[in-house]
């Protein structure tokens, strides 16, 4: 008799602990919901943007409208899956100028600027992706 009331008493105790089981899944849902980022508050961004600013990009750039050369925007989104090198490589670009791969329109080379503002620039310029 005492063996089937020991047994009863275990049941119980093992049944009334479930439940509680599945309440884990809630928890940080509520992440994904961060405010997107403000990137013109990025010291990056205002570095290279007023580089920009002090050079004669925007003469044929312009951040969300192709001029004589591709928006800004643009750039961004092309190589928003590119790896770090394309820093290097569009400041080699912006420093030596060059054309075919937005079109046969020449991008004058920016001879006297150097490698560190270029990247800068450049740094801004991949900020803009969307
Ligand atoms: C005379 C007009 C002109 C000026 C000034 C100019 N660009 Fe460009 N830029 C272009 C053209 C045209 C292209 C497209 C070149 C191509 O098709 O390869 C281009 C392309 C680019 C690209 C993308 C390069 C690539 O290979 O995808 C970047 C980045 C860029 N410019 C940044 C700048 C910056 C920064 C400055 C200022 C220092 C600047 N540009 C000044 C005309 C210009």
């Amino acid at each position: 008799m005492k063996k089937i009331i020991i047994s009863f008493a275990v049941v119980t105790f093992l049944t009334s602990c479930g439940g509680g089981e599945d309440k884990k899944a809630d928890s940080g849902s509520d992440k994904k919901e961060t405010a997107v980022e403000d990137v013109s508050k990025n010291p990056v961004y205002q570095k290279g943007l007023e580089l920009i600013a002090g050079s004669d990009c925007l003469t044929c750039h312009k951040v969300d409208e192709p001029l004589t050369g591709p928006s800004y925007r643009d750039v961004a989104n092309k190589y928003a899956a590119a790896g770090d090198t394309i820093v290097a490589h569009l400041a080699g670009k912006i420093i030596n100028g060059g054309k075919g791969v937005w079109g046969e329109v020449f991008m004058t080379p920016h001879a006297s600027l150097s490698k560190e503002d270029a990247e800068a620039m450049v740094k801004y310029i991949l900020l803009l992706k969307k």
